[in-house]
């Protein structure tokens, strides 16, 4: 269930938080029509994956100028596809992409994706995707060199990002990069700073709050913007292309209980399970990293059992991954109690498997709506 207002002043609140920034939302954190509707409404562009997305974006109205193809990893056909849809913006990490953006897409302007460590964030997005800063001078050389319009670099720290430093580590080096290409006469426009701002309501491996700083996190991107827009020869514009902090915590599951069991171990320990009908396989793909808190509608107060918290499938790695990370269980609950799962609305619809032990992927509606978008402020 997704909470088309809420989303709507977590993005007021975004653009609150770092004026000017022009937002495109990455949609495979909610490939949702009605949310992608509700956000293009308030004025937001979308980071698209793959020309599925871009079509699916193009629905809600959007200009297809507000939409860049943020994906570094595309075919050829992807990319004139993408072009034949009114793309003009991708993003790249290596000079074969540029290559075939240059041929498939001719006259388009790219950003070049630097690769970050990924370190401090809960799901880091390293290694696959982007280059070193000596490789994006390349990239960018080799861009203008084949027609393409060299535009900008793009950073992603790392999703559910819990720290500052990462921040301040990407900053350092887009403005050393900055710097470099200026010097070799590269002169950019634009920068964007990726997704990775955390959201509020998950959990960590134990159970416990995750509590990100995310007041400083806004404080050391603003004070960053304006070392890079001073180290730069010509003007800056910036774009944040957050996904999960939109989302997350305004969406929720509403499960139910398989069953609460108690069972021995061969080793004669004994162990409580709560069997939930979702999971790893159907919307809480990210449970090895991030727990969810449960609510237990039926059954507040009263006894509870330490419990291993675990998807529907006949698959051991449907289960929460605890380090000690038990939750506390009504002892009282009956399969078929409802069970709400909040805090995933981000990565839940859409990253779940087409029927995997006959689980069907989620179902969703949507709540909200009916504020003017004026109200939400
Ligand atoms: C290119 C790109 N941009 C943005 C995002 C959104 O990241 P997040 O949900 O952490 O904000 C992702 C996530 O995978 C991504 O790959």
């Amino acid at each position: 269930m997704y909470d088309l207002d809420g989303i709507a002043r977590q993005y007021a609140a975004l653009r609150a938080e770092l004026p000017g920034v022009a937002v495109r939302f990455a949609m495979k954190a909610c490939p949702v029509d009605e949310v992608l509707a509700r956000l293009a409404r308030l004025g937001s562009g979308f980071d698209a994956a793959s020309p599925q997305e871009i079509a699916q974006a193009l629905r809600t109205g959007v200009d297809p100028g507000l939409i860049h193809y943020g994906n570094t990893v595309k075919s050829d056909r992807n990319i004139a596809e993408a072009h034949r849809l009114g793309v003009r913006d991708f993003a790249t990490d290596s000079p074969e992409d540029v290559a075939a953006i240059a041929e498939h897409a001719p006259g388009s302007r790219v950003f070049c994706r630097i690769a970050t460590t990924g370190e401090g964030a809960l799901w880091g997005l390293s290694r696959k995707f982007g280059c070193s800063p000596e490789d994006a001078l390349g990239v960018l050389g080799a861009a203008r060199a084949a027609g393409l319009v060299a535009s900008g670099l793009s950073v992603h720290v790392g999703s559910q990002q819990m720290t500052t430093e990462a921040w301040g580590a990407a900053i350092d080096s887009l403005a050393a990069l900055l710097e470099a290409l200026n010097r070799r006469g590269i002169v950019l426009d634009r920068i964007n700073l990726g997704g990775g701002l955390p959201a509020l309501g998950v959990l960590d491996r134990r159970g416990r709050p995750l509590e990100p700083p995310l007041d400083k996190m806004f404080v050391v991107i603003r004070e960053g913007m304006e070392r890079l827009r001073a180290v730069n020869a010509g003007p800056l514009d910036f774009l944040l292309e957050p996904g999960r902090h939109l989302v997350a915590d305004h969406g929720a599951i509403r499960a139910h209980v398989a069953r609460l069991t108690s069972r021995h171990r061969l080793d004669g320990t004994r162990e409580d399970w709560l069997y939930l009908s979702c999971g790893k396989f159907n919307g809480l793909y990210e449970m090895d990293q991030l727990q969810y808190r449960l609510e237990f509608p039926t059954h507040r107060g009263g006894p509870s059992v330490d419990a291993v918290v675990a998807g529907p499938t006949c698959d051991s790695d449907d289960a929460y991954a605890h380090e000690d990370g038990l939750v506390a269980v009504p002892r009282g609950v009956a399969s078929g109690d409802p069970v709400w799962v909040h805090s995933c609305g981000a990565y839940a619809t859409a990253y779940a498997t087409q029927g995997f032990n006959g689980v069907a992927p989620l179902p969703y509606i949507c709540v909200g709506g009916s504020t003017s978008d004026g109200e939400l402020a």
